[in-house]
């Protein structure tokens, strides 16, 4: 069977040359044959969370965040720590995914990109926040490479050859979680498990 895997990428910062961005643009051009992958770039449209706000109809960049999260496979995020934390965009975000449950049982990873601390409390809270979500972490596809801003090329992505190594060698483990969903899911391989 012969599937093709859709992936959004998150990034959690708005910077102009964000190292998050330039490692999820890299991982959108390396991925494995099979793999799709779009940039997810509308952080900055989504309004305030607000749960009055969240209802039958929402905001049209709310809509627009769920109907991506929904007609892809996976995402992959990548987040910096703004003092100690989830950036509060990011979380804003999140907040929104929960409504309508776009992110249950999705499998998603992350690029943790940080040079300095690991950003380790901003990767706590973020799997925190996902386990609220009810997404699956794929935990073998969630990677620390350090992204140093030197390493940003003018077009925003990386070429470092060792990041680019460790962003394919995550893609693989996570287009293998992916196989595995889909064999499980296809009918083909269950008409054989059914009682005759
Ligand atoms: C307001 C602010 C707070 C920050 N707080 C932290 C922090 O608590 N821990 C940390 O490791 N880095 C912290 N940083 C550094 C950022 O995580 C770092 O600059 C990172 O590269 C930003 O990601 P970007 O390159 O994708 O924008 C902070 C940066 C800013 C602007």
């Amino acid at each position: 069977v012969t599937t093709t895997h859709r992936l959004l990428t998150i990034s959690g910062s708005m910077r102009t040359g964000s190292t998050n961005a330039a490692a999820l643009a890299a991982a959108r051009g390396c991925v494995p044959p099979g793999m799709i992958a779009e940039a997810y770039t509308g952080m900055a449209d989504l309004p305030h969370f607000n749960p009055d706000d969240d209802g039958e109809s929402v905001p049209a960049a709310v809509a627009d965040l769920r109907a991506r999260i929904h007609g892809v496979d996976a995402v992959v995020f990548s987040v910096p720590e703004y003092a100690g934390a989830l950036p509060g965009t990011f979380k804003n975000l999140l907040d929104w995914t929960v409504g309508d449950g776009c992110l249950y049982r999705k499998p998603v990873a992350w690029i943790n990109v940080s040079t300095t601390s690991g950003a380790v409390h901003a990767h706590a809270s973020l799997r925190i926040v996902l386990g609220y979500t009810g997404a699956d972490v794929v935990e073998d596809a969630c990677v620390h490479l350090p992204v140093p801003r030197q390493a940003v090329t003018p077009a925003g992505t990386v070429e470092d050859p060792e990041i680019l190594a460790g962003l394919r060698s995550a893609l693989t483990v996570l287009a293998t979680h992916l196989d595995a969903l889909a064999r499980a899911t296809d009918p083909d391989e269950q008409v054989e498990a059914q009682p005759s």
